[in-house]
């Protein structure tokens, strides 16, 4: 059996495995239930312990769990700390010294990777540092990034979509000086709220359904049943003023074009790592997997109104938004957010190419799949770098690097093809059906010729199957 066979026959075996036990009711589809006015999920802030040398540690255990998408319904998920879906949010500031211990109650083997997190690679969380059951494996480093929302979720090899798909993610929100100063709203859970958008299968019984043929692997496991902070279709009652909302598309393949009802105007004020320099107006934005983006709507003069937010591709509801009578706070948003450090493009020392393509059925990136022992880029550090990465086939991918936050120079060969709202510092990037663009990185830190970082696909199937490389950053 070849491995990528074996891959596929593990993912159906542990996806009926998990359906077996999942519900203890038996309703049938029709019958399912989504929780009616369902108050809007916010993941619970960690509080770190910080210890005797300053270092904040966040604990983080892992395990099977109990979350109810509908009425009367208990679905099998994987859970973290009190967290029946979804884990809890870290908050750090740029500077902290962090470790996050990892604790994983689970039958199988995880990682747990932080996606935005600028980190040497033994504590990156890829496929190279595995957490055992009953294993606990710590990242511990300095935050050294701007001012950004990130996410934690498993990165172990062919196991990566299954494992997000039951739950296993949490986002990591990173704020510096310049941020924090900022006159835009900063509470947690009342005006600065997280949304993580998913879209799930579910079977007859309320189980979580991660069951994709060929097929299914070929474009991407897609669902219109659509979560945000593991509800569907949740109500947040929000102040009359402004509110900023932090969007991550944490599902395995879904594109998502994100916005309110009525083209309602709201200003992107943050892309992946980044804040972007001037705020960009805009009536919906698109995000594919693995990319955040940070939002905020002007709400002051909407008090008892209703917005709804919505996925418009399939004109689905994501969240409605109940605006109270309350009076929240108002601002006037700066014209220049910050000022963004940019490398010279005439600085590059080479240009790396990346096609990413298909070869005898599998994914692959320059012709080559995902190869745990092999290492396909060797990266000089602090070498000003061009990556031109190409989407040679029909269908959309997306193209992630580990390590590093770039800035897009170009699409399809033009500066002017680059849209307002991805000026900003990114990890991720979407490439449309048979496109290309070419982003500016370098490698500032962690030389290590040993521990590989990851490239590749986001969207969960295409990584899981070969679209996915490795590089080491070299002295
Ligand atoms: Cu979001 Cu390589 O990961
Ligand atoms: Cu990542
Ligand atoms: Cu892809």
């Amino acid at each position: 059996m070849n491995r990528r066979s074996f891959l596929t026959l593990s993912l159906y075996t542990s996806a009926l495995l998990l359906s077996g036990c999942g519900t203890s009711s038996r309703v049938s589809v029709t019958e399912l239930k989504p929780i009616k006015n369902r108050q809007l999920p916010i993941p619970p802030l960690l509080d770190p312990t910080p210890d005797d040398q300053g270092v904040k540690h966040f604990n983080l255990t892992i395990q099977k769990s109990f979350h109810t998408f509908f009425d009367g319904v208990q679905t099998t998920t994987y859970g973290i700390n009190e967290s029946s879906y979804l884990g809890p949010t870290l908050l750090m500031k740029n500077g902290d010294r962090v470790k996050i211990n990892y604790t994983n109650h689970l039958d199988e083997t995880i990682t747990m990777h932080g996606h935005g997190m600028h980190v040497p690679a033994q504590m990156d969380g890829g496929p190279h540092q595995p957490i055992l059951p009953n294993a606990t494996w710590s990242a511990e480093y300095r935050v050294k990034q701007n001012a950004s929302t990130n996410w934690y979720h498993p990165h172990f090899m062919g196991k990566t979509a299954e494992q997000v798909y039951y739950g296993l993610a949490g986002l990591i929100i990173v704020e510096d000086k310049e941020s924090s100063q900022l006159n835009i709203p900063h509470n947690y859970g009342i005006d600065d709220i997280p949304l993580v958008l998913q879209d799930r299968r579910f079977n007859a019984n309320g189980a979580l359904d991660y069951s994709p043929s060929r097929r299914e692997i070929m474009h991407g496991y897609q669902s219109d049943i659509f979560l945000v902070n593991g509800a569907i279709e949740p109500t947040f009652t929000a102040q009359a003023g402004w509110l900023r909302l932090r969007l991550l598309n944490g599902s395995n393949a879904g594109v998502y074009e994100v916005g309110f009802h009525n083209e309602r105007l709201f200003y992107q004020i943050a892309s992946d790592n980044s804040l972007l320099e001037k705020p960009v107006p805009l009536t919906s934005v698109r995000l594919s997997p693995g990319e955040r983006a940070e939002i905020i709507v002007d709400l002051s003069n909407d008090a008892g109104n209703t917005l709804i937010l919505k996925e418009l591709n399939h004109q689905k509801d994501l969240l409605t938004i109940n605006v109270s009578t309350a009076f929240g706070a108002t601002y006037t948003l700066p014209n220049q957010l910050t000022t963004l450090v940019k490398e010279d493009p005439a600085t590059a020392v080479r240009t790396r190419q990346f096609t990413l393509g298909m070869q005898r059925g599998t994914f692959t990136i320059n012709g080559q799949s995902m190869d745990i022992n092999v290492i396909n880029e060797y990266v000089p550090i602090d070498q000003v770098e061009i990556w031109e990465i190409t989407n040679s086939m029909m269908m959309p991918h997306n193209f992630h690097i580990h390590a590093t936050h770039f800035l897009i120079l170009e699409r399809d060969g033009s500066a002017a093809n680059v849209l307002e709202n991805e000026k900003g510092y990114k990890d991720t990037v979407y490439l449309p059906p048979n496109s290309r663009v070419k982003v500016i990185v370098r490698m500032r830190d962690y030389a290590d010729a040993q521990a590989p970082y990851m490239y590749h696909c986001h969207f969960l199937e295409h990584e899981d199957h070969g679209m996915m490389g490795q590089f080491v950053v070299t002295p």
